[in-house]
């Protein structure tokens, strides 16, 4: 195994690399404005350094990765459109900077090129990849329709919830992980395990997503901080609050949580302090945390080197120390 470093920066040479000159260009710029923002780039990462987990040449395992990152974006572009979000990694989402119409072809046009790349596989590898992410692409527009569901519900329960932020989020994590489970060619076994580990590593992920929207640096969150406020969002955040709440904090919540102010600097202000006191923030920390020591646990039993366990384990715990 090498350092993460490493496989980003293979991940950050092909994206330099890879700008598409074609015609027309309000297809095309959308795209290579998007991926040319980056990002952390977490899953091809993970993408890659599981090839080289089950001893396969990361390089083999590069259109693979390139695949689940376009994939990624593509579901960012549609998702900004959604959450009606202003910025992304710093700047102007794609239905701002051009319009509508626009991302949503972009992003349709996104979601085809990430097929083409399995293409590059041998028939068998061809159609186990595709067949896991067909199978992942789907669940993940459940998973969104069950986040956009829940914005106007008000009975969403945890086990709800998790199970949301496990279609939207988790199981593209654990597909990239999985991927390079397939190339390598590794046991069956292997592959379940991997998947595993990476999809209670995104459900720590996506936890700590939650709490970053409402509680990170706006100077460097490169995201419109209190987003999910704003949109009503049940998020562990809330879910927490509202069950730790007095019968007044609740009632302040359901408030909150059930209007669409024109100014919403108090809506997000209150909030927050109410996420404080209640103890939903320290709950949240607590779900991260025993999420990503869930998927440590599936490591443990996995039949591999201890080097490249510990390569794996370094990456979650660098996922939960993230401010971005
Ligand atoms: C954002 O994903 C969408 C979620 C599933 C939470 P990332 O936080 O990985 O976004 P980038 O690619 O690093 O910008
Ligand atoms: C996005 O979840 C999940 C997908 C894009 C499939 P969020 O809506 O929380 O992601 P961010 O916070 O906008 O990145
Ligand atoms: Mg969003
Ligand atoms: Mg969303
Ligand atoms: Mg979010």
């Amino acid at each position: 195994m090498q350092p993460i470093a490493h496989y980003q920066q293979i991940i950050a040479d092909y994206f330099e690399s890879a700008t598409i000159s074609k015609e027309p260009s309000n297809l095309y710029a959308p795209v290579n404005y998007i991926l040319s923002l980056g990002g952390k780039r977490m899953r091809p990462v993970l993408t890659l350094m599981t090839a080289e987990v089950f001893d396969t040449d990361c390089k083999e395992a590069l259109p693979a990765a390139v695949a689940v990152e376009i994939f990624h974006n593509f579901s960012l572009v549609h998702d900004d459109i959604m959450d009606d979000a202003p910025l992304r990694r710093g700047n102007q989402t794609v239905h701002e900077k051009w319009d509508l119409n626009t991302a949503i072809l972009s992003g349709d046009a996104m979601l085809i090129m990430a097929y083409q790349y399995f293409e590059q596989y041998e028939p068998q590898i061809f159609q186990a990849l595709a067949k896991l992410f067909s199978k992942t692409a789907l669940e993940v527009c459940e998973g969104q329709q069950w986040d956009v569901d829940f914005e106007n519900r008000t009975d969403v329960t945890i086990p709800q919830y998790l199970k949301m932020i496990e279609y939207k989020t988790a199981v593209l994590v654990g597909a990239a992980m999985q991927m390079g489970a397939i190339v390598a060619k590794t046991s069956t076994q292997n592959c379940k395990d991997i998947y595993n580990f990476g999809l209670n590593l995104g459900i720590a992920f996506q936890l700590q997503d939650d709490y970053l929207d409402a509680f990170g640096d706006p100077e460097t969150f490169g995201k419109q901080v209190g987003g999910d406020i704003i949109e009503n969002k049940k998020t562990y955040l809330y879910l927490k609050a509202k069950e730790f709440a007095t019968v007044a904090q609740a009632e302040q919540l359901s408030d909150y949580f059930t209007s669409h102010p024109e100014d919403s600097t108090q809506k997000i202000a209150t909030v927050k302090e109410l996420f404080n006191a209640t103890g939903a923030s320290a709950a949240t920390q607590k779900a991260i945390e025993e999420y990503t020591l869930k998927a440590f646990e599936t490591l443990e039993t996995m039949d591999i080197a201890t080097d490249k366990k510990e390569a794996l384990k370094a990456f979650g715990e660098k996922l939960m120390k993230r401010n971005v």
